[in-house]
C-alpha cells in the first residue's frame, strides 16, 4: 500500500471518530484540528474541539506547489501512455476523415493501456478550429484543413498530463506559413524550455515567449509599423498569443501551488502581454521563483483566429501595428501550439514529455501508409 498511495497508515472511516477522540484527549490543548472548511469542523461529546479552518488549504497548496519523487513517477508515467496515444494518432491520421477519429484513437490508446481517465477534455482541432482555446466539439471533417493541434493528456493513479502537439496531417507541411508558424512556435518554446531552473520567474518566460513571437510575427510581416519593444508595450501580440505560457500540472491539470506562478511582481511588472484571468487571483505581491521539484508546462501558441483579428480593428493603436492582410491569409493555418510538462530540477529542467515532435513527430506520420 505504501508504495502504491505513498501513504503512512490508512484506517476505515468508521473508526475516524475513535481516532480523533483519542488523539484530541492527549493533544488538542497544545494543537488544533486542522480541516479545509469551517462545516468540516468535528463536533465532540465531551468538549469543543479546538479547531483550525484557515491553514490547512494554503499548506495544502505550498505541498502540491512541490512534487515528491512519488508524485513525479506517477506525472512521468501519465506522459509514457499519453506519449503512446499521440504516437498512434500520428501513425494513423493519414486514414482519418474526422477529428472524431483522432479523439476516439487517442482515448482507445489511453485506455487500452491502463489509463481510464484523461487529464481534461480532448482537444482535436482542425484548421481554423485550433483558434479556438477550448475547442472540444471534435466533430468535424479533416478534409482540406492544413494542420491539427491535439492537446490530450490522460491520468495515472490522479495526477495530469498535458500535452499539445500541432502537425499536418500528411506529414508534408501544406504551406509556407504553416512551417513558419511552426518554427515560431517551436523557437519559442524550446527557448523557454532551456531557461526553466529554478530561481527563476515564470513570468519572465512568459514576456520572453511574447518578446520572440513579435520578433518572429514582424519577420513574416504580420505585425508592422514599430520597433519590438513598442509593439510589446501596446499589447497587440496577445490578439496572437492570447493565453498564459503555462501553469503547474499535478493531481490538477491546472494545479494549485503557494502562488500563482504568473503573479506580478508589483511595482515594475509589464503588464501588457499578461492575460487578464491568469494573472489575477490568487493575487500576491511577490512572482514566486521556479523551485526543485514543481513541474510546469510550457505551452506557447500563434493563432488566426478570425474573431479575434475582427474584434482589434475597433482599436487603432492596437490595430495598427497588424497588417490584417497578411494576417487574414494565415486564417487557414488555424492555430500551432507545442505544450510540455517540465520538471525543474537542482541543475535545470527535466522534460517529462516524451511525446515526439517536430522532424520525429512529422517522420511518424510520413511512414503511416495512406
Ligand atoms: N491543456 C489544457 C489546458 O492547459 O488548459
Ligand atoms: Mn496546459
Amino acid at each position: 500500500m505504501e508504495s502504491r498511495y505513498d501513504v503512512d497508515d490508512a484506517q476505515y472511516h468508521s473508526s475516524l471518530w475513535k481516532h480523533i477522540n483519542r488523539w484530541a484527549l492527549k493533544n488538542n490543548q497544545t494543537y488544533p484540528i486542522y480541516v479545509l472548511h469551517e462545516s468540516q469542523k468535528p463536533v465532540a461529546t465531551f468538549t469543543d474541539f479546538s479547531t483550525d479552518w484557515e491553514s490547512l488549504l494554503p499548506a495544502m497548496d505550498t505541498c502540491r506547489g512541490v512534487k515528491d519523487q512519488h508524485e513525479i513517477g506517477l506525472i512521468r508515467q501519465a506522459n509514457e501512455v499519453t506519449a503512446f496515444a499521440h504516437r498512434t494518432v500520428f501513425q494513423r491520421i493519414k486514414k482519418m476523415k474526422n477529428e472524431t477519429e483522432i479523439e476516439g484513437t487517442f482515448l482507445d490508446a489511453c485506455v487500452s493501456r491502463g489509463a481510464k481517465h484523461q487529464a481534461y477534455e480532448i482537444i482535436a482541432a482542425a484548421g481554423e478550429n485550433a483558434a479556438v482555446l477550448h475547442y472540444v466539439k471534435n466533430d468535424e471533417p479533416l478534409t482540406d484543413r492544413q494542420m491539427v493541434c491535439l492537446d490530450a493528456g490522460c491520468e495515472w493513479d490522479c495526477y495530469a498530463s498535458d500535452v499539445t502537439r500541432s502537425f499536418p496531417t500528411s506529414g508534408r507541411w501544406p504551406s509556407i506559413a504553416a512551417r513558419d508558424i511552426y518554427k515560431l512556435v517551436e523557437e519559442m518554446q524550446e527557448n523557454c524550455i532551456k531557461r526553466v531552473r529554478k530561481g527563476v520567474r515564470y513570468l519572465d518566460l512568459h514576456v520572453l515567449a511574447h518578446t520572440i513571437a513579435i520578433k518572429g510575427l514582424l519577420k513574416l510581416g504580420i505585425l508592422k509599423g514599430g520597433t519590438v519593444e513598442e509593439i510589446r508595450k501596446s499589447g497587440v501580440s496577445k490578439v496572437f498569443f492570447p493565453h498564459g505560457l503555462g501553469h503547474h500540472v499535478g493531481l490538477e491539470v491546472h494545479d494549485v501551488a503557494a502562488k500563482s506562478i504568473m503573479a506580478l511582481d508589483g511595482k515594475d511588472d509589464d503588464i501588457s502581454v499578461l492575460i487578464p484571468g491568469s494573472s489575477r487571483l490568487p493575487c500576491t505581491l511577490s512572482a514566486p521563483p521556479l523551485e526543485e521539484g514543481m513541474v510546469v508546462t510550457i505551452e506557447p501558441g500563434i493563432y488566426f483566429s478570425r474573431y479575434a483579428l475582427d474584434a482589434v480593428r475597433a482599436t487603432e493603436d492596437v490595430s495598427k501595428f497588424i497588417d490584417m492582410d497578411v494576417a487574414e491569409s494565415y486564417i487557414p493555418v488555424g492555430g500551432v501550439r507545442i505544450e510540455d510538462d517540465i520538471l525543474v530540477t537542482a541543475k535545470g529542467y527535466e522534460n517529462l514529455t516524451t511525446t515526439p515532435k517536430g522532424l520525429d513527430m512529422l517522420r511518424i506520420i510520413r511512414r503511416c501508409s495512406q
